[in-house]
């Protein structure tokens, strides 16, 4: 869900057991079914074929002054997202006349509580003009969580944390980051230089017992903990988790060791590290991304078809690693095989890249803007 702190969740409640019914109905079938097929990362929504030649119109647009008219306004909702620095940016514009870009963000409650059948019909919007020019922002974990059916957004372009590269149009589309949530790590921790930290790479989040994540709670992932360098600290404890677990308590394995596990390791502490893993969630895209950059730790990430954010604007192998959620037998040796130099070249690269596009909500808003320029070059 986009939102796990929304006090609006008792609209959802009737929907959301008629959706556990059949989610655990379905469970039921895919158990004889062997782990790993059922990866809901892979069947993301496709988008119409598009390009910057073919879906938009230049000739509304001053690349040096983007004029922007928005529908709504970003949702006032929990986590905060970066685009509330806009409404008093000099970009803004009330005149659609006058736009180069039309904003629509997709994460008002209303849609996320409306069943697929309704939900927003973009033509109805009345500059839509079949997309031509239109941005569609969503920061929510699934696209059908708060979108329409992805074949009916015309020539718009998506601005979301949730961009495949099966569905992902380069050029055109735009990946941005999740925000931090977490509490803020000390500022000093981001100077300490790799191998000069307290643990050489750590995890501590929820695991899932179920579908997308679900690679979290294979012997592969907890199994890299050591208990002295590594650092793997889950958690079972999660919503859906433990509605699963009512069910088919069997699939609780583990869990109970590895809360004491957890409970023995401080979040910010497992940040002085000089790795920190960044598995795939629900869906590829983690808080947990900005939060170990800011830390000056340097990103493991471990996810499929995760197109990265900005990917315009910053050079991601430069900074981090990155491996498949079948490859996780891998990481611990080519962690290990990386030339110090090499690792101290990524820390300074990543914390270049943090201060430069990442690190608060005006350099994150600044970083949209510029990659909606770069679009257009
Ligand atoms: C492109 O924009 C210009 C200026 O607003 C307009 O005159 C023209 O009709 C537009 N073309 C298309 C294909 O929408
Ligand atoms: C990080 O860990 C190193 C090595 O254990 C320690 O010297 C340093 O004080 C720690 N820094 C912070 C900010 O926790």
């Amino acid at each position: 869900m986009f939102n796990p702190m929304s006090s609006s969740r008792a609209a959802c409640d009737r929907k959301f057991i008629i959706v556990l019914v059949l989610v655990i109905v379905i469970e039921s079938f895919v158990m004889v079914v062997p782990t790993g097929f059922f990866v809901l990362h892979h069947r993301s929504a496709k988008f119409p074929l598009c390009s910057m030649g073919t879906c938009f119109n230049f000739s509304r647009c001053n690349k040096d002054q983007l004029l922007v008219y928005s529908y709504n306004d970003p949702a006032p909702l929990n986590p905060p997202t970066y685009f509330r620095e806009f409404p008093d940016s000099q970009l803004q514009t009330s005149d659609p006349e006058k736009a180069c870009l039309f904003f629509v963000y997709s994460d008002t409650e209303t849609n996320e509580n409306a069943w697929w059948w309704q939900k927003p019909h973009l033509q109805t919007l009345p500059f839509w003009n079949n997309g031509m020019n239109h941005v569609i922002i969503t920061f929510a974990d699934r696209w059908s969580e708060t979108n329409p059916p992805a074949a009916s957004i015309g020539m718009a372009s998506i601005m979301s944390t949730e961009l495949h590269h099966t569905a992902y149009r380069g050029g055109f589309d735009i990946s941005i980051p999740l925000p931090r949530l977490q509490q803020q790590s000390p500022p000093e921790l981001a100077s300490v230089k790799p191998f000069q930290r307290k643990y050489f790479a750590t995890f501590k989040g929820t695991r899932y017992l179920s579908r997308e994540g679900a690679f979290r709670s294979s012997e592969a992932f907890r199994g890299m903990h050591s208990g002295k360098d590594v650092i793997v600290a889950t958690t079972c404890r999660q919503e859906t988790n433990d509605k699963l677990v009512r069910w088919q308590p069997w699939k609780a394995t583990g869990c109970e060791e590895d809360q004491r596990v957890y409970d023995s390791y401080d979040f910010v502490d497992l940040l002085n590290s000089t790795f920190a893993f960044v598995p795939a969630g629900r869906s590829p895209a983690s808080y947990r991304f900005l939060e170990v950059l800011s830390a000056g730790a340097i990103p493991v990430l471990i996810a499929d078809d995760y197109v990265r954010p900005f990917e315009s604007l910053i050079q991601w192998e430069r900074c981090l690693l990155q491996f498949s959620t079948h490859d996780l037998h891998r990481i611990l040796p080519t962690l290990r095989s990386l030339p110090k130099e090499d690792v101290v070249d990524r820390q300074c690269y990543c914390q270049q890249v943090f201060a430069n596009f990442l690190q608060d909500d005006s350099t994150l808003f600044r970083s949209v803007i510029l990659s909606l320029q770069q679009r257009m070059t």
